[in-house]
């Protein structure tokens, strides 16, 4: 037995029982019938590891059977990630056409031709002739400094536009038009927002990438991305339990150590995190989980293709929802704003 735990795939240099055949993993259908897996990597670090560091898990991801990884340029490791993907391409450990690659415009990067030269580099870096996914990162133009504390402000941020976030689609859907991207996205949106834009998009969002876990299940919005087909993307999946220090607050819910989630990880003696990503599959988004280590990022992919949840498991998870959002995004708000909250409508407008 031992030896054949060892034994490896001598083409996909994996252990065989880290082996998921990605044809087991079950489809998302994007609005054009193409189909995308359920679930994904995602590629940043927290500040916690190096891009190398990052690049080799997505090594060794693509080898156990992921397909589909979350870049952004801000995450600063698309050139090593990019080498990874040429490299896994070139030893035939995968088929280009068989990945689907995200990237995201930064903040600073909305003007006019910007987004253009964001992709370009995104694409050079990743090593790519089209990314499948384009998404704007964030609905607005506000920058920040990289490592800033979260009372940093920008005097230049602003408060969302209608017209500024369409002159940055009308970029994005110059993309699709030049091949460059084959798909666009939105991340970071609100209902209201949603409203004000989706009439005016002349390609619609294929996905909307927000985030989703147990204690933050954004039903309304979950819901209105399906209303519309168009597909969620649940970033922070695990409640992202290792987010830089200066995104944590003392009321912040541990996902992991909530008693609904707690007692169903008992029942499939799983680790909590595996309960995050069954519930995220069997909900309908699709979660971007992320790791470098080996046995986790193998776990939370084979998680999906086994042991489901049962139905009453389901819905005593839907009163794990906590209200807690993990990723307030203080460091966007704009002079005058009053507060974290200003940056998600949460009176059912656009706050200005
Ligand atoms: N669009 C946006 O604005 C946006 C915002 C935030 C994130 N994202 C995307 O979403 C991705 C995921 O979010 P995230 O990384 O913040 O949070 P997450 O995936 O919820 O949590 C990641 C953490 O969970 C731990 N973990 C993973 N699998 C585990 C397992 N099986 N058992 C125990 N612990 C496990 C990892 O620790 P170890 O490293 O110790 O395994 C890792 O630090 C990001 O990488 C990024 O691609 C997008």
């Amino acid at each position: 037995m031992a030896k054949f735990f060892w034994l490896t795939n001598k083409k996909e240099g994996v252990r065989m029982t880290n082996y998921i055949n990605p044809n087991k993993v079950p489809k998302k259908i994007l609005y054009t019938g193409e189909k995308i897996p359920c679930i994904g990597m995602g590629t940043f670090g927290s500040d916690r590891y190096t891009p190398q560091e990052i690049a080799d898990a997505v090594a060794g991801a693509i080898r156990c059977g992921y397909r589909l990884f979350d870049c952004a340029s801000v995450y600063g490791n698309e050139d090593q990630i990019g080498a990874i993907f040429a490299k896994a391409i070139a030893d035939g450990v995968v088929k280009r056409e068989d990945l689907f690659i995200t990237s995201k415009v930064w903040n600073n990067m909305h003007g006019r031709g910007d987004v253009l030269l964001s992709c370009a580099k995104s694409l050079k870096d990743l090593q790519l002739d089209n990314i499948d996914l384009y998404f704007v990162h964030w609905p607005f133009p506000n920058y920040h400094a990289p490592g800033c504390t979260v009372d940093s402000r920008n005097p230049d941020s602003k408060p969302f536009s209608v017209d500024r976030f369409m002159a940055t689609w009308r970029q994005m859907e110059n993309l699709v038009d030049m091949g460059l991207v084959r798909y666009i996205g939105m991340s970071n949106m609100t209902i209201p927002k949603l409203k004000a834009v989706l009439g005016l998009c002349r390609i619609k969002p294929a996905v909307i990438e927000m985030e989703i876990h147990p204690s933050f299940q954004q039903n309304e919005l979950y819901n209105y991305c399906i209303e519309h087909d168009i597909l969620p993307i649940g970033y922070c999946p695990i409640g992202s339990p290792n987010r830089p220090d200066r995104d944590k607050t003392e009321t912040d819910v541990i996902d992991a150590e909530l008693p609904e989630v707690a007692a169903v990880a008992k029942a499939h003696n799983v680790h909590p995190a595996i309960v995050c990503l069954k519930w995220a599959v069997q909900r309908g988004q699709i979660p971007i989980p992320f790791s470098v280590h080996e046995k986790n990022y193998v776990g939370n992919l084979r998680c999906i293709t086994e042991d489901p949840l049962t139905s009453a498991e389901m819905q005593s998870l839907r009163s794990a929802e906590r209200g807690c959002r993990l990723v307030k995004g203080q460091v966007f708000l704009w002079p005058g704003a009053d507060s974290w909250e200003d940056l998600w409508d949460l009176d059912g407008t656009i706050t200005k």
